[in-house]
C-alpha cells in the first residue's frame, strides 16, 4: 500500500497479513509487513529497501501507481531477502538504478541475489548522498542482526530508516504505531526473537541514535514510530540489566514423573514469592518463550531421559536459549529417567554461550518419591537465595 510520510516521501511496501511463520522458524501470529520507502528529490529518486520476493508485484504496482519512471538509487540497509529479495526486479524495471550500500552488504547481495558488482555504489560510514534538496546519510550499524546492517538518515527531516532494528512483525494498515500495549508486545516479541543476541551492540547504538534525535523512526517491519522515545525507551529497558523475580520452566514429560517435579517446583517457588512461567515444550510458542527470556534471571529445564539421552524437545529448547543469549544468571536441569543415560550432560553441552551459574542437575529414577520432592524443594531454596542476592526479593 502507498502512504505519504512527507512531501515526496512515501511508504510503498507490502503488508503480509496472512503470513504466520518467518524464516520457517519464528511464529508471527499478527502477520508482518515489508516497508519500502520512496524518496523523491529535486534531482534524484531513491528507494530504501524493497520487499520479500513473494510481494514483489505489490511493490512494483505501488511504484506504477505513483507514476515513478526513474529510480536512481536503491538503498539496501540489510541483505536479508525479506528486504533485498525484490532488488533484482526493481533493477530490471529501472535499469539506470544503482544499489547503494556498504561493502559488506554489497558482497552479501552479490552472493545471495547474484546482483552484478557493477550495479553498486558503495558507501562508507557517515557518507552522504544528495537527491537534490534531500540528503541521505548512512550509518553502519553491524549486527542488528546481520554483520552488514546499516541505517539511513534523511538529514533535513530527521527520519531514520532502521530496517529490522525497532521493527515488529505486525500487519497493519496504520502508518504509525499507536502507543499501546499491543504494539509494545509485538515490538518486544520481535526484539526477543531477532535482536536479543545483539543487545550489547544495540545498547551502543541507542546512545548515538538519541543524539541524532530523529523525529520519526521508520523500520522495515511493522508501523513507524512517530514518537521515537517510546521505542527507544522500551529498547533501553530490554537491553539493560533489569531482571524480574521469575523462573522460566520449559518442560516436557512422557509419563508424568517429570511433570510432578515441575509442579512441585512451581508450588515451592510460589511459596517463596517467586513467579514461575512454565512452558510445555510440546506446545511451545517460541516468540512468547523468547519474550519471557528478555528479563528472566533463572531457567530450569525439565525433561525425561529417552533411551540414553535427554528428550529431543529439551535439546531444541536449550539450543534456542543458547542462540538467544539471554541475561540468565542461574540455570538448572531436572528430570526423570528409567535406567540411566546422559540427559544432564546433553543439556549442558547445548548451553555453552550462557554466562550463568549451573545448578547441580536433579535426576530422579522413575516416579518421584518424597525424598526426591524434598530435593526439588531444595532447588527452590537455592533459587530463592540467588534471587535475594540479585535483589529481586526483599527481606
Ligand atoms: Fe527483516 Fe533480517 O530481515
Amino acid at each position: 500500500m502507498i502512504q505519504k510520510i512527507a512531501d515526496g516521501v512515501f511508504s510503498v511496501g507490502s503488508v503480509h497479513w496472512e503470513r504466520r511463520v518467518f524464516d520457517e522458524l519464528i511464529p508471527i501470529p499478527d502477520g508482518t509487513s515489508y516497508n519500502s520507502f520512496l524518496i523523491v528529490g529535486e534531482e534524484k529518486t531513491a528507494l530504501i529497501d524493497t520487499v520479500d520476493p513473494e510481494k514483489t508485484h505489490e511493490l512494483l504496482k505501488n511504484l506504477d501507481k505513483l507514476g515513478v519512471e526513474r529510480i536512481d538509487y536503491v538503498i539496501s540497509n540489510h541483505a536479508e531477502q525479506d528486504h533485498s529479495g525484490s532488488i533484482p526486479a526493481v533493477l530490471e524495471k529501472y535499469p539506470m538504478a544503482k544499489v547503494v550500500t556498504n561493502p559488506k552488504c554489497r558482497g552479501m547481495l552479490m552472493d545471495l541475489l547474484h546482483i552484478p558488482g557493477e550495479k553498486f555504489l558503495v558507501v562508507e560510514d557517515k557518507e552522504e548522498i544528495s537527491l537534490g534538496g534531500k540528503t541521505l546519510k548512512f550509518f553502519l550499524a553491524p549486527w542488528v542482526h546481520w554483520p552488514e546492517t546499516m541505517l539511513t538518515f534523511w538529514v533535513e527531516e530527521k527520519i531514520l530508516f532502521t530496517c529490522d532494528l525497532f521493527g515488529s512483525h505486525f500487519a497493519t494498515s496504520r502508518l504509525y504505531a499507536e502507543e499501546d500495549a499491543k504494539v509494545l508486545e509485538d515490538a518486544k516479541r520481535y526484539y526477543a526473537e531477532i535482536m536479543m543476541p545483539f543487545r550489547a551492540q544495540i545498547k551502543k547504538y541507542i546512545g548515538w541514535i538519541r543524539e541524532l534525535s530523529p523525529k520519526i523512526i521508520a523500520p522495515s517491519h511493522g508501523p513507524l514510530w512517530k514518537n521515537p522515545n517510546f521505542i527507544l525507551d522500551a529498547y533501553e529497558e530490554w537491553v539493560g540489566d533489569r531482571l524480574s523475580n521469575k523462573v522460566l520452566i520449559p518442560y516436557i514429560s512422557m509419563h508424568g514423573s517429570t511433570k510432578q517435579m515441575v509442579d512441585w517446583l512451581i508450588d515451592a517457588l510460589a511459596e517463596r514469592g517467586i513467579e514461575t512461567v512454565p512452558f510445555d515444550l510440546g506446545k511451545i510458542d517460541l516468540g512468547r518463550f523468547a519474550m519471557e527470556l528478555v528479563d528472566a534471571p533463572t531457567l530450569v529445564l525439565a525433561a525425561p531421559t529417552v533411551l540414553v539421552g535427554v528428550h529431543p524437545m529439551a535439546i531444541y529448547a536449550a539450543y534456542l536459549v543458547n542462540a538467544l543469549r539471554p541475561k540468565l544468571k542461574l540455570v538448572g536441569f531436572m528430570g526423570s529417567y528409567g535406567w540411566g543415560g546422559k540427559a544432564a550432560e546433553h543439556v549442558k553441552a547445548q548451553l555453552s554461550t550462557l554466562k550463568a551459574e549451573f545448578l547441580p542437575p536433579l535426576l530422579v529414577k522413575g516416579l518421584p518419591r518424597q525424598q526426591d520432592l524434598k530435593k526439588v524443594e531444595e532447588v527452590a531454596e537455592v533459587i530463592y537465595e540467588k534471587h535475594r542476592e540479585l535483589n529481586l526479593i526483599g527481606g
